[in-house]
């Protein structure tokens, strides 16, 4: 089975899942689908939070996110970058 088919699987697992996917599901998707639109996603962990920021901030207006919108994917992307405070 090629790899992409297995990440749809697992995507498509969690939209599955009982009951309003929560709000970190929500991020995850978010910055799937936002993120990967220029360029292949970027792994967070790759990345420094001051970066990730930047770039949401930067690329923001070209993927037509709101506030609400952005607040979920920081939330979804800072806690697994580089420099994340691990016991934070
Ligand atoms: C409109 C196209 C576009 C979208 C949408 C986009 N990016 Fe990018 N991204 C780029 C381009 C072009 C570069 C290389 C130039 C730069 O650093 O801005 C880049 C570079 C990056 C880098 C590397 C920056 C560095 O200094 O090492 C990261 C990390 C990144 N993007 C994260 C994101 C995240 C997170 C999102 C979703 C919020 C996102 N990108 C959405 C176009 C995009």
């Amino acid at each position: 089975m090629k790899l992409w088919s297995i990440c749809l699987l697992l995507i498509s697992g969690h939209s599955y899942g009982s009951g309003p996917a929560s709000n970190s599901d929500a991020g995850q998707k978010l910055y799937e689908e936002k993120c990967s639109i220029c360029h292949e996603k970027r792994d967070p962990k790759l990345h420094y939070q001051k970066t990730l920021k930047a770039q949401l901030q930067k690329y923001a207006p070209a993927i037509g996110i709101n506030a609400k919108q952005k607040t979920l994917i920081l939330n979804y992307m800072l806690p697994k970058a580089k420099d994340a405070k691990k016991n934070r």
